[in-house]
This record gives structure tokens, C-alpha cells and sequence, in this order.
């Protein structure tokens, strides 16, 4: 069959969570028969009788395994294997053949198939068959997650050393093409066409800066310097200095914080660059008009304090949860894409974790912080 456009492979998901299991088969009364079967051991399991509808709903969803049929009404599964592998190479497949059929089970194993069994079989075979198959699908996974941490650690530490010497190199130039810009704009006011290339500079200017700083910012988001610090007064300064912007642009802060909330060992610099970075995305991603709800309160059982951004008029999509994290996501055409790399290695150079969740029923895309409650030392640090 015509190989449809390949979308963008699923990554594999960031907690140890249920595997999920599509079984496609045409004979409903045996892929129900199954379904039972496998959910009573615990798996999330669906079913579908087609290939098409199969390929469709692997788009949609992510599933650590397919277990199809072979000869199935529309197309067959050898051709389900090769979509599958081709599209999801992440997710594994096993095959369900007639007895007797070895050539087809052969071509099953070349196209990628993980394994098959042949019908009928013992309900044990299954179970142990798919359990051989998730464990090393889930191995797979974990070392893969593995890897694509230490990867980022390496761009990160790569990009941290770099920083500093880059925004200092730049600094000074940019300071003198700022006073420059400035002495030309106060003495040539008069004339418009001057006046007019002296702003571009002023704004390219402004936007080098932005930069620089960012990537300073960033260099130091791994040098912390804690003391104790109240969680509600470092977030009323951040919406403090954004109170103009919110209401230049119309949107209404909802602040609830709970009351005798307990001092955090943290570095205030940092811990209010973040709230920034995340309120800043959240009032670009508004694009106007909104809510931004602010919340802080204690998690007893955590022994944490729970800092939730949440904005009106955006949704994350969830196979950009983890994405944004990473240095250099962006997608905007002007972003760096370092504002919520910095957020991630400030949060967790405190011990805390981030969350990123957009919630299309709502609308609304929230961050979830969690900062651990340190009893500072007896007088202070
Ligand atoms: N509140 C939000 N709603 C939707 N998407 C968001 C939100 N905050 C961040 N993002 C996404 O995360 C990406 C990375 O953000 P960030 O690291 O701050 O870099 P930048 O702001 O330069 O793009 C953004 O480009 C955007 O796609
Ligand atoms: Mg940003």
C-alpha cells in the first residue's frame, strides 16, 4: 500500500504508566474474548476489526503494543506491521496467525514484527508472549528516556559555560550602539528618515539585549544562592512589575494564595525570574484579553509549597509538555526559546518539579511548581 505521510513519532511517555494495548482483529467475539482477557491483567486495552481504522487511531493515540491478525478484511497485518514500524517505530507488534502459516510468520518477523503466536492458543502463551514483549519494550523505554536526559544535561552544561563569555562579549558593544542611536536621535529629531532608521537600530538593539540576557540568565541559573524567602512576596513583586502590561492588555489576575504558608530556602533572583518566564509565556500566549489565575498553597504530604500559573485563551499540546523545556524550543518567530530551560534548571537546582499541562476543555494551560519546604537553620542562614 502507498505509504502515507509519517507524522511525528510519538516520544515515548515520561512516567512508568500502564501499557497500552490495540488489538485488531476482524472476529469481534475473539477481540472482545482478548480485551477481557488482557485488561483483567492489568493492561489499557483497545480494540478495532480494520487496518485503516487501526493506522487511524495509532495517530492519535500512543500504544506500547499492537496485536493483530494476519489476514484481516481490508488490508493485511503484515501491511499493518510496516505502517506501524514506519510511523511508530516506538511501538512493538505481535502477530496472531493461522496454524501452520510459517511462511507468513517469517514475513511477519522480517517486516519488525516483535512475535507470533499461532491460533489457537493457550490463554498462558499470550500472557507470557506480551509480557516478554512489554518488558523489553518498557527497558527500551526507560534506557531511551535515559539517554535523551544525559543528552540534555551535555547541551545544557555546553550552553552554560558558553553564556557568560557570549553576553559579556556583547554587552558592551551593544551599549555603545544604544548611547550612539540616542546622541543621533537627539540631535537629528528633525529629520524624519534619520529619525526612522535611528528606531530600527534602537529596536534591533533592544532585542539583542533580550538575548544577551537570557543567555546570562541562563549561565546563572546553576549558581544559586539561598536564603530564606517568602514564596507569596517574591510572586506579588513579579505581578507587581507586570500590573501595567496586564492592564495594557486586559487581562485580570485571580490571586489566591493560602494564608501562614512557611518560609523556602531558595534564591530569590532566580525563583522570581521564573514566575516571570511562565507569566511572560502566559500573557504572549494569550494573545489579549484573559484570566491569569495565580495560586500558592502548602501540600502537607509533599512537604512542599504548589505555585500553579494557569492563563485563559492557550492549550499546550501534551506532545509539547515536555518539549519546552528544552533549550532552544520555540515557536515563536521572535522566541529563544531559554525562558522555561532556565525555569526547569532553577526548579530543579531547588529540588522542586515542574509540570506543564494545556486542557482544550477549558482552554487554559497551567504550570505546576513544586518547591520542597526546607525548615531553614535556627537564625537564618
Ligand atoms: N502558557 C503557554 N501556553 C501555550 N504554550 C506555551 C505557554 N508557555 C510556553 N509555551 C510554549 O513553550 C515554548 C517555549 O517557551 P520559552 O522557553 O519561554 O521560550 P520562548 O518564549 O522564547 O518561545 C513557547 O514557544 C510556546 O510554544
Ligand atoms: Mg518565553
Amino acid at each position: 500500500m502507498k505509504p502515507a505521510p509519517k507524522p511525528a513519532s510519538h516520544p515515548p511517555p515520561v512516567s512508568a504508566s500502564v501499557n497500552r494495548i490495540l488489538i485488531v482483529d476482524d472476529e469481534a467475539a475473539s477481540r472482545e474474548l482478548c480485551k477481557d482477557f488482557l485488561e483483567s491483567d492489568g493492561y489499557d486495552v483497545e480494540t478495532v476489526g480494520e487496518v485503516q481504522k487501526a493506522i487511524a487511531l495509532l495517530d492519535v493515540k500512543r500504544f506500547d503494543l499492537v496485536l493483530t491478525d494476519l489476514s484481516l478484511p481490508d488490508l493485511s497485518g503484515i501491511d499493518l506491521i510496516k505502517q506501524v514500524k514506519y510511523r511508530h517505530p516506538h511501538t512493538d507488534v505481535i502477530i496472531m496467525t493461522a496454524f501452520g502459516s510459517v511462511s507468513s510468520a517469517v514475513e511477519s518477523m522480517k517486516s519488525g514484527a516483535y512475535d507470533y503466536i499461532t491460533k489457537p492458543f493457550p490463554r498462558d502463551l499470550l500472557r507470557v508472549t506480551i509480557r516478554r514483549c512489554l518488558e523489553s519494550h518498557n527497558l527500551k523505554r526507560e534506557i531511551s528516556k535515559m539517554q535523551n536526559e544525559l543528552y540534555k544535561k551535555d547541551k545544557l552544561a555546553a550552553v552554560g559555560s558558553m553564556a557568560g563569555a557570549i553576553a559579556h562579549r556583547m554587552r558592551n558593544p551593544l551599549n555603545i550602539i544604544q548611547m550612539c542611536a540616542q546622541y543621533l536621535e537627539n540631535h537629528l529629531s528633525s529629520n524624519k528618515d534619520v529619525l526612522q532608521v535611528v528606531t530600527a537600530i534602537e529596536e534591533k538593539v533592544k532585542t539583542l539585549e533580550r538575548l544577551t540576557r537570557d543567555f546570562v540568565e541562563y549561565s546563572r541559573a546553576s549558581h544559586i544562592r539561598k536564603s530564606p524567602e517568602s514564596l507569596e512576596k517574591l510572586t506579588d513583586d513579579v505581578l507587581k512589575a507586570l500590573a501595567a502590561r496586564c492592564q495594557i492588555q486586559n487581562v485580570q489576575v485571580v490571586r489566591r494564595f493560602q494564608t501562614q504558608l512557611p518560609a523556602l530556602l531558595v534564591d530569590a533572583d532566580l525563583v522570581r525570574e521564573v514566575i516571570q518566564n511562565i507569566l511572560d509565556n502566559g500573557l504572549e500566549a494569550m494573545k489579549g484579553a484573559g484570566t491569569l489565575y495565580v495560586a500558592i498553597e502548602k501540600n502537607q504530604s509533599l512537604q512542599a509549597l504548589l505555585l500553579t500559573i494557569t492563563n485563559t485563551g492557550s492549550v499546550l499540546p501534551v506532545e509539547l509538555q515536555e518539549k519546552i523545556f528544552e533549550p532552544f524550543f520555540t515557536t515563536k518567530d521572535t522566541g529563544m526559546g531559554l525562558g522555561l530551560a532556565i525555569v526547569k534548571q532553577v526548579v530543579e537546582g531547588h529540588g522542586g518539579k515542574i509540570q506543564a499541562v494545556g486542557d482544550p476543555a477549558t482552554n487554559m494551560t497551567s504550570f505546576r511548581i513544586q518547591f520542597p519546604i526546607n525548615e531553614p537553620p535556627k537564625g537564618g542562614e
